[in-house]
């Protein structure tokens, strides 16, 4: 009789439900985290297997979870926090808080339409997006759903007249900032994607042709692809300043996570850095970029904005960042979880979850506003 209540209680127990049973609303989502099992029930293995993979044996992507624990909070009390002002100018752009939606392609493997419905929930929530070189949905129709200026992410391409092409069609949509992935250009060894293909019944090729990887690349339509990569192995430091000189837009160069780079940066005229290895989708490095941020802050010595990603899914992490000395922080994989498995209204709850828990931690430490989080707030 015993062991039998005991069974029934157990069933009932939140905490078994907690692990056998994803959120099925957004709004039931304690934390950004929650909104992982839900995707991963949403998606086909191999989809997931996609925005999960890191590199090689994914030791970077834990080390971007674990660099957070390397820092720690020093919070000051006693400070009168009942405003905050979390706003910042960047490279122009008015952003009412510090949380941007980092450039994801191939949004359509996670729900159809997908950048546009991440761009109304940025539009939404006024919140900064970056358009992926690899968005499955036009950058014009995308600008118009973000209903904000949104930013370009540039794989540049091997070939100088399709990069021009693409420029082109950013500023034409109004994008005021491009940001340049420079991280992928050698390849990349996706294990973790390789082996969830092999759970995945369905033949990847019926709908991934081979050799047709650019076909449903809308920045690819009406532009011949025999020949063309979107990795340049050849790129160095000349292709920034040529990049800087080839539009109007602010260039921003992603992927960067050592001093001696950011220093090159800045002297091949970016505009501004973004501390990236690529959601650990690059190389397998080992480190984590909260770890590499305080290195390319020093190198960059204020001359141009820092912004970062890698693993944010606190308020915490993102606070750490700033306090590193960050402008602002990237998020990937939380939205793309909340648009997998809600679609819009997921990604809008992932936006309000992160900058609820940013201005709880803003209070806690006494900082009134961005400004105000530097590195006395924290210890390495
Ligand atoms: C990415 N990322 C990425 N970056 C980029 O510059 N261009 C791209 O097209 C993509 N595509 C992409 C797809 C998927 C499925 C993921 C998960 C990531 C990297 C992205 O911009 C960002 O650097 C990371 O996602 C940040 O790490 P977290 O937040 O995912 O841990």
């Amino acid at each position: 009789m015993h062991r039998r209540r005991f069974l029934e209680w157990l069933a009932a127990s939140p905490l078994l439900a907690q692990d056998s049973d994803p959120i099925s609303k957004p709004e039931e989502a304690i934390n950004v985290l929650e909104f992982e099992a839900a995707a991963k029930k949403a998606l086909p293995p191999a989809h997931f297997g996609y925005m999960a993979t890191g590199v090689d044996a994914d030791a970077t992507l834990r080390a971007n979870r674990e660099g957070f624990s390397k820092v720690q909070l020093r919070p000051r009390r006693l400070v009168d926090v009942r405003t905050l002002d979390t706003t910042a100018t960047l490279f122009g752009s008015k952003l009412d808080h510090p949380i941007v939606l980092a450039p994801v392609g191939n949004q359509g493997a996670f729900q159809p339409q997908g950048e546009l419905l991440a761009a109304r929930a940025a539009g939404a929530k006024k919140t900064q997006v970056i358009l992926s070189t690899m968005t499955n949905s036009r950058i014009e129709d995308v600008a118009k759903a973000a209903d904000r200026p949104i930013w370009y992410q540039l794989y540049a391409t091997n070939r100088w007249e399709v990069t021009q092409h693409l420029l082109q069609r950013a500023e034409n949509a109004g994008c005021p900032v491009v940001a340049l992935t420079v991280d992928t250009n050698s390849g990349r060894r996706t294990d973790t994607l390789e082996l969830s293909k092999r759970f995945d019944k369905r033949p990847c090729a019926s709908c991934h042709p081979e050799g047709q990887f650019l076909r449903r690349k809308a920045m690819f339509e009406g532009i011949d692809h025999k020949g063309l990569s979107t990795g340049n192995p050849g790129m160095d430091w000349k292709f920034v300043e040529k990049l800087r000189g080839a539009t109007k837009m602010k260039v921003l160069v992603k992927g960067l996570e050592v001093g001696e780079d950011a220093r090159l940066a800045c002297e091949s005229g970016a505009d501004g850095i973004i501390v990236s290895n690529h959601g650990a989708r690059a190389t397998e490095t080992g480190r984590g970029t909260i770890e590499c941020l305080p290195e390319v802050v020093d190198a960059v010595r204020g001359r141009v904005p820092v912004l970062i990603d890698g693993g944010f899914r606190r308020g915490t992490d993102i606070f750490k960042a700033l306090a590193l000395g960050a402008s602002a922080v990237c998020v990937g994989r939380p939205y793309i979880w909340g648009l997998a498995a809600f679609g819009q209204p997921g990604v809008e709850r992932v936006i309000d979850i992160l900058r609820a828990e940013f201005e709880l931690v803003m209070r806690q430490c006494g900082t009134r506003n961005l400004a105000a989080i530097t590195r006395e707030y924290v210890k390495l």
